[in-house]
Order: structure tokens, then C-alpha cells, then sequence
């Protein structure tokens, strides 16, 4: 499958390396605005750089993967459905619900795959936790307890830029949370900045809880913070009927040091480039999957659009100090 990368920033080069290590894909060429960026990646993997136009217009190039700058996903989506390519495009597909619903539109009408980059569905103890869920070992899954701290917050340039933290990252857990439980009834948010004053002053949150409730009576808390001194932070917990599930961090190392001072373990990887690199390379077997061999992918538009729903009730419920019903928004 003869896949052009468009955008070849942090993400772009994560992927450009899952498109070149899967025997059924190729690396066919780059596309990004900044020169630089695109022909430093593009040379690492000796394919040539082109303009999207050009890409979209080549009979020879199957799929596109959107990894550009958030602000450029609905167009390029959109552009890639009229070219008639298959579609990967990472999360989210737009700050705006109403935008993303236009998108999701437009995607319907295709007759190719169209996948979003939630990555975290791919996780290989994620993905385990959810098949012994359905595999009904604890009996009814009752609540869910997603636990996600980054190791620390980004620059505020990028904090301006990004639809603050719940259209950022916890957009992520939203969509675990659905994709473990189905979608909620309602949301209640609330937030603060704890960490760094200069993402409160650029009008962000660093720091928040936020309780998901379903129709019949499930609930789920997500807790979310731009900082932990140990690491990445990437849990999930399901209580059950007849038991309880709980998917850890992944160490460094697995060495358990016991001395006469106590017990230790090492730190959670540092980050989702370390954490989720297995994860990525397996998001991307499945939209190849998809691709050759037909079926549904496994991350859709309307998933894109749900947690994009629960983000932007949230947004509201924080804002109006109140529960906000999913329907609502
Ligand atoms: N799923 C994940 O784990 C994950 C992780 C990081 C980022 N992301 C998402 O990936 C996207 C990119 O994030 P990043 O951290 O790599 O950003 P980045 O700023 O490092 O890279 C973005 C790149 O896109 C390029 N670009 C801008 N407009 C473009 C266009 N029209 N066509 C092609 N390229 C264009 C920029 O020049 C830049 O090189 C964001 O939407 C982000 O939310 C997802």
C-alpha cells in the first residue's frame, strides 16, 4: 500500500517508521510546508518530498496519513476522500464539533477507509483489558477509573494553539472510555491550573477530573494532569460485578530493587513516543488491514466526532459549574 505522509513533525516521524516497517506498506513520499522538516525525513527514508496536490492527483499513491498540525485535518481529510484515497488521519480531526460533523459527512459518502489515530485503542494491555471486559471475566463492568498524567506540560506556545486540555488530551481518554463502556450519558468537568501558572494565564487548564455518567447507571472518572514527576502515567481500572481489571504502567525495565530501604520499581516510560510505540505500529497494521483487506476500521470519523462531543461538553460543563448532557452539545 503506497502511503504519502503529510506533515512531518514529531508524530509524522513516528509514523513515516510504521508505514516502512510494515511488509504491506511503503513510504512513498513526504509532504510538509517546511522545507526543512520534510526533507530531513523524507531523505532518512529515501523517498522524494511533493506537494499535497501532486500526491492527491497520482493514481499510484492508495493512502494518505494526515499527521500535520491540527488546524489542517479537515481540509486535508476532506481532500483526500474527493482524490478517492484511503485515509488515516491522527486525532482530532478538528477543534470544532461542528466542523468535524461536516467532516464526518463529507467521509460518509466514501467508499474507502477513513481511520483516526487513537492510538490508545491499539495498546496491546489497553486492548487485553477490553477483551477480558467482553469476555465478561469480571462480570458487568460498573465503573472506570482512566488515570492519565503527562511527565510534564508543553510549551504555552503550544498550549495556545492545541483547544485546551480537554480537546488535547483528555480527547484520549474520552474515547477509552467510550470505547470501553459505549457513549456516556453526561459529562461534569471541573479543572486548575496547578502546574504552570503561564497555561492559566494563556487561559487553559492543567489539572482536572472529569465523571462520565451512562444511562444506566455506570460511571467513569478520568483524572487528568499535565505533570508527574515519575513519567508518562497511563492507567485503567474496571470494576465489575465479579471482579476487577487493571491495566499498569509500562517500567523502563521490570527489575524490583528490595533493600534493607524499602522496594522499588523503575519509572513508567517517559512518554507516548516510548510508551505507545507498539501501539502505533499496531494502529497502523489495522488500517493497512482495513485498506487490502476490507472490513471496518477499527477508529472511525464518528469515534473522532464522539470524543470531540464529550471534549466539548466538558468545556462547557467547566465552564458553567454544571452536569452537561452529551446531547446537548
Ligand atoms: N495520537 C498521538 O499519540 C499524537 C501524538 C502527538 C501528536 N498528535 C497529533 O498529531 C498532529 C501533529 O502533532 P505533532 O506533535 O507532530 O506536531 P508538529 O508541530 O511536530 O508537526 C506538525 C507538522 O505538520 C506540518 N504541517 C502544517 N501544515 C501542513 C500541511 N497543510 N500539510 C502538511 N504538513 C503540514 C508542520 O510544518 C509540522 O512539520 C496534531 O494534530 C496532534 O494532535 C497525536
Amino acid at each position: 500500500m503506497r502511503t504519502a505522509l503529510l506533515g512531518a513533525g514529531r508524530i509524522g516521524r513516528v509514523h513515516a517508521a510504521a508505514i516502512a516497517a510494515d511488509p504491506r506498506s511503503t513510504l512513498a513520499a513526504v509532504s510538509d510546508p517546511m522545507p526543512d522538516a520534510a526533507r530531513a525525513l523524507a531523505g532518512e527514508h529515501g523517498v522524494p518530498v511533493r506537494g499535497i496536490a501532486d500526491v492527491l492527483a497520482d493514481d499510484g499513491i492508495d493512502a494518505i496519513l494526515i499527521a500535520s498540525s491540527t488546524n489542517t485535518h479537515a481540509d486535508l481529510i476532506e481532500a483526500g476522500v474527493r482524490a478517492g484515497k484511503a485515509v488515516f488521519c491522527e486525532k482530532p480531526i478538528d477543534l470544532s464539533l461542528a466542523r468535524a460533523r461536516a467532516v464526518q459527512a463529507v467521509a460518509a459518502g466514501h467508499d474507502r477507509p477513513v481511520m483516526l489515530g487513537f492510538n490508545r485503542r491499539f495498546d496491546p494491555n489497553f486492548a487485553a483489558l477490553k477483551a477480558a471486559l467482553e469476555a465478561g471475566e469480571i462480570g458487568r463492568g460498573e465503573t472506570l477509573t482512566i488515570t492519565s498524567h503527562d511527565p510534564a506540560p508543553p510549551p504555552v506556545e503550544y498550549i495556545r494553539v492545541s483547544g485546551g486540555l480537554f480537546r488535547d488530551m483528555t480527547i484520549h481518554d474520552l474515547d477509552m472510555a467510550a470505547h470501553l463502556f459505549g457513549m456516556p450519558e453526561t459529562v461534569t468537568a471541573q479543572g486548575a491550573c496547578l502546574v504552570d501558572p503561564a497555561i492559566g494565564e494563556a487561559g487553559d487548564i492543567d489539572t482536572a477530573m472529569v465523571l462520565l455518567a451512562w444511562a444506566d447507571g455506570r460511571l467513569a472518572v478520568i483524572r487528568n494532569s499535565r505533570r508527574a514527576a515519575y513519567g508518562y502515567d497511563q492507567r485503567v481500572e474496571v470494576l465489575g460485578s465479579a471482579g476487577m481489571l487493571a491495566a499498569e504502567n509500562v517500567t523502563e525495565d521490570t527489575v524490583v530493587r528490595a533493600t534493607a530501604a524499602g522496594v522499588s520499581r523503575a519509572k513508567p516510560m517517559h512518554f507516548f513516543l516510548e510508551r505507545y510505540a507498539r501501539a502505533y505500529a499496531i494502529e497502523w497494521a489495522a488500517f493497512v488491514a482495513a485498506v487490502l483487506d476490507g472490513g471496518k476500521v477499527p477508529a472511525t470519523v464518528e469515534d473522532g466526532v464522539n470524543a470531540l462531543a464529550m471534549a466539548e461538553a466538558a468545556n462547557r460543563s467547566l465552564a458553567e459549574g454544571r452536569t452537561v448532557a452529551v446531547g446537548e452539545v
